[in-house]
């Protein structure tokens, strides 16, 4: 993979791989390139037994303003059908370990659509979360509809994608968007922080736990229920279960191999 022009990949640290969105000339509008950049970033990522966590973050003005509009305004239907996106987006979503998402400034649209991907969202104290799509006579696309309502409920999801207003971080932390408030300059290292202790658990423990728990999403209770029972049946067969059981026993810390 040739080396990404829209973002800044960090060196994995204790497990973490930071991404920083980097189009400040566009608020980090979500491109083409950008979104097929973060895709093969996260694909390459998977197989990296070093990355067991990823923080994805942009600037304190805008962890991303939306799709880029400028290229938007060059699609027709025809475009908007074969667009490329589509499969970057698949791709960010099927990225199996843990994504936390540090969020400052504008997050808005596909920005929102892109956080909504993390697993955790921790932002700044100024931070603006929204889907203004209908002001530009269109709606979310990239799954803000379905993710929104799932994630603050009927009433604000409606309010926030039929209005286009955007809601505060406040806000956004009381209706169950995100899970921490941080002053804006605490907000990278804090969500490195959280994905570092996520990252010295079992990874395939933490793995399945993600997959379970988003499995809830669209499933029901009962059917919820029978896969994380074999999703923790499926952790009998790890070695990492037994060193974990074992350390507690034996009072150490645990050293788990991911396998
Ligand atoms: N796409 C392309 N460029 C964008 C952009 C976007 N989404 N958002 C901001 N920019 C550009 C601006 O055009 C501007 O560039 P120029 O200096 O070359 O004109 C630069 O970023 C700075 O932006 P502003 O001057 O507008 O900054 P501001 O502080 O005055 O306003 C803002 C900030 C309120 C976020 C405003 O930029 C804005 O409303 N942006 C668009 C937000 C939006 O509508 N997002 C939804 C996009 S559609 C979508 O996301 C669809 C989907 O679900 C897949």
């Amino acid at each position: 993979m040739s080396a990404p022009t829209n973002l800044i990949v960090g060196e994995p640290t204790k497990g973490v791989l930071t991404i920083t969105l980097n189009r400040p000339e566009a608020l980090n509008a979500l491109n083409t390139k950008l979104l097929e950049e973060l895709a093969d970033l996260l694909q390459e990522v998977e197989s990296n037994a070093d990355v067991r966590a990823v923080v994805i973050t942009g600037s304190r003005k805008a962890f991303a303003a939306g799709a880029d509009v400028r290229e938007m305004a060059t699609l027709d239907a025809v475009g908007v059908l074969k667009d490329p996106r589509v499969d970057h987006w698949k791709r960010i979503t099927a990225f199996k370990k843990p994504i936390i998402a540090a969020v400052n400034g504008f997050c808005l649209g596909g920005g929102c659509e892109l956080a909504m991907h993390a697993d955790i969202l921790i932002a700044g104290e100024e931070a603006k979360f929204g889907q203004p799509e209908i002001k530009l006579g269109i709606m979310p696309g990239a799954g803000g509809t379905q993710r929104l309502l799932r994630s603050v409920g009927k009433s604000m999801a409606m309010q926030m994608v039929l209005t286009g207003e955007p809601i505060s971080a406040q806000q956004a932390m009381d209706s169950g968007l995100i899970s921490e408030i941080t002053i804006p300059e605490a907000t990278l290292e804090r969500a490195q922080a959280v994905a570092t202790q996520i990252a010295r658990h079992a990874p395939i423990a933490v793995e399945m736990a993600k997959d379970s728990l988003l499995k809830a999403f669209d499933t029901d209770l009962a059917s919820g229920l029978v896969y994380e029972r074999k999703a923790f049946t499926l952790l009998a067969a790890t070695e990492d279960r037994n060193e974990g059981i074992n350390a507690f026993l034996e009072k150490r810390k645990p050293l788990f191999k991911g396998c």
